[in-house]
C-alpha cells in the first residue's frame, strides 16, 4: 500500500498525463461513411431516402417500433414528440426536475407547461410523487433515462393508463437501454433521443424520434420537415396533409454527414451495451473503495443502463470536502472525466423554471409545485463518469482509460485509509 502525498495536495499525480475519456472514436470505416456521403454528393436529403431511410429503418428494427425519424437534434426530436402528441396552450407536463433542461424547455414553444416532479434516489422519474400533481390541465407525462438507467417504466404507464396521460421518453442518455428486456424509448407514445457529439450513438448534431403511432408520426414530420418528405410520408387521407406542402414553420432535418456518421454505430450498439455492462461494474468496484462512495446508477435484473454515465454519490460525513474535494482530487491525479455534471442542475434551479415564459402564451401557472429534496442532494453530492464501450479497435484505448481510473481510485483510497483527517471514519481495505 501506497501512502503518496495527492496530487491535490501538491504531491505527483498517478498518471503520467491526464487522461480524457476520448468520445466518439473516429473509426476508420466511420470516417468511409462519411467521406462515401460526401463524395455521394447528397449534404441534403429532402425525402426519406439514402442515408436518412438506412438510419430510420436500423432505429426501427433495433426498438421493434414502426416509425422512426431522424432530426437535427434531441431537442427538435422532443419538440417533434410534444407536438406530435398534441400538446398546445394550457396544457400541463409532468417532468423531472432531475434531467437536462431541452426534456422541458421546448414544452414552452407550444404553451404547454412543465410541471416538475422530483426524483428517486438513484435519480429516475418517481411516479408515486408525480400522481400528487396531477391536475385537470395534465396531458401527458414526460421521462428521462437519467445517465442511461431505464425509469420504472411499470409504474408511470400505470401512472398514464390511470390519467389518460401520452408518456414520452427522453432517451438521450439512454440508447440501447432496456427495462424487463424491451429497449426504452418504445414504452410510450413517443421516444426522442439525442445524436449530439457525446452520446452513445453520435452524429456530431443530430436526433431520432420513434414512435409506434401514425398520427405522432405524421405531426413531427409536418412540424420539421415540410415538403418532400411530408408530402410524400403523411398520410394522406390525414386531418394536416392539407399542410403538408408547407409544414409549419420550422426545419428539423438532420445533416447527412453526421447521420452517416452515425448510422454505421447502431449495429453495434448491443455489443456496446454488454461491454458497458462489465466496464460499468469495475468502475463502480474501484470507486467503492474509497469508503463513503457509492454508485447510483448500476444496472438491476430488470433495468440495464446504458451506462452513458455512471453517476456515483459521496458522503460528506465520511470524506471530508465531500463530492467537490474528491472530484479535484481526481482531477488532479489526472482523469479529468471525473466531473460534477452542472449542465443537469435541476430544473427548479433554473430561471426559465421559476418564472415560465413561452413565445406563444402567457402562464397564469407554476412550473414549481412542490420541493425537490432528492433532487437537491444529488446536485449536492453526485459526480459522474464516462463508461467506456470499447468499440471494435479501440478496446486497448479503453483498457487504458480503465486502468487509469484503477490506478488514481487505488491511490486516493490508500491515502485516505492512512488519514484520520480526510476520510472521517475509513474502514480498512
Ligand atoms: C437528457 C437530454 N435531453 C435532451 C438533450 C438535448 O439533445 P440535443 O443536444 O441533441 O439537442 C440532451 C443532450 O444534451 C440530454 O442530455
Amino acid at each position: 500500500m501506497r501512502d503518496e502525498i495527492l496530487a491535490v495536495d501538491g504531491g505527483n499525480s498517478v498518471l503520467p498525463a491526464s487522461i480524457e475519456y476520448k468520445w466518439p472514436k473516429l473509426r476508420a470505416d466511420w470516417r468511409d461513411c462519411v467521406l462515401g456521403q460526401l463524395d455521394s454528393g447528397k449534404l441534403s436529403i429532402y425525402d426519406r431516402s439514402g442515408v436518412v431511410a438506412d438510419f430510420e429503418d436500423s432505429w426501427s428494427k433495433l426498438l421493434d417500433i414502426e416509425f422512426s425519424l431522424v432530426t437535427s437534434s434531441g431537442t427538435a426530436a422532443l419538440h417533434s414528440a410534444f407536438y406530435g402528441i398534441g400538446l398546445g396552450p394550457g396544457d400541463e407536463v409532468l417532468c423531472p426536475t432531475y434531467t437536462f433542461f431541452a426534456t422541458a424547455v421546448p414544452l414552452l414553444q407550444l404553451g404547454a407547461l412543465p410541471v416538475l416532479v422530483d426524483c428517486k434516489p438513484d435519480g429516475s422519474f418517481d411516479a408515486e410523487l408525480a400522481a400528487d400533481l396531477v391536475t385537470e390541465r395534465t396531458k401527458a407525462i414526460v421521462v428521462t433515462h437519467m445517465w442511461g438507467l431505464p425509469c420504472e417504466m411499470t409504474a408511470i404507464l400505470a401512472l398514464a393508463d390511470r390519467y389518460g396521460l401520452d408518456v414520452v421518453e427522453d432517451c438521450s442518455h439512454a440508447h440501447g437501454a432496456r427495462y424487463r428486456g424491451r429497449p426504452v424509448g418504445a414504452f410510450g407514445s413517443a421516444g426522442a433521443w439525442s445524436l449530439q457529439t457525446q452520446k452513445i450513438i453520435a452524429a456530431g448534431e443530430g436526433g431520432v424520434l420513434a414512435t409506434g403511432r401514425r398520427d405522432v408520426y405524421d405531426r413531427a414530420q409536418l412540424l420539421g420537415h415540410f415538403n418532400k418528405r411530408a408530402v410524400r410520408e403523411m398520410d394522406t387521407e390525414g386531418p394536416l396533409y392539407r399542410y403538408a406542402t408547407t409544414g409549419l414553420g420550422l426545419k428539423y432535418r438532420a445533416h447527412p454527414l453526421g447521420v452517416a456518421f452515425a448510422a454505421g454505430q447502431i449495429a453495434e450498439l448491443p455489443q456496446w451495451i454488454d461491454a458497458k455492462q462489465d466496464y460499468a461494474n469495475r468502475i463502480a468496484e474501484y470507486f467503492q473503495r474509497i469508503d463513503g462512495v457509492r454508485a447510483l446508477t448500476m444496472s438491476t435484473a430488470e433495468r440495464t443502463s446504458a451506462h452513458y454515465a455512471l453517476l456515483f454519490e459521496v458522503d460528506p460525513e465520511v470524506v471530508e470536502g465531500g463530492r467537490d474535494w474528491l472530484v479535484r482530487a481526481c482531477n488532479a491525479e489526472g482523469i479529468g472525466d471525473v466531473d460534477v455534471p452542472k449542465a443537469t442542475s435541476p430544473l427548479h434551479t433554473l430561471e426559465v423554471f421559476q418564472d415560465p415564459v413561452s413565445p406563444v402564451v402567457k402562464y397564469d401557472k407554476e412550473c414549481i409545485r412542490s420541493s425537490y429534496p432528492v433532487a437537491d442532494r444529488l446536485a449536492a453530492r453526485t459526480f459522474k463518469i464516462s463508461v467506456p464501450c470499447a468499440p471494435r479497435g479501440h478496446e486497448d484505448e479503453d483498457d487504458r482509460y480503465l486502468e487509469a481510473v484503477r490506478l488514481v481510485t487505488e491511490k486516493i483510497a490508500d491515502h485516505l485509509s492512512r488519514q484520520d483527517g480526510r476520510s472521517l471514519r475509513h474502514s480498512p481495505l
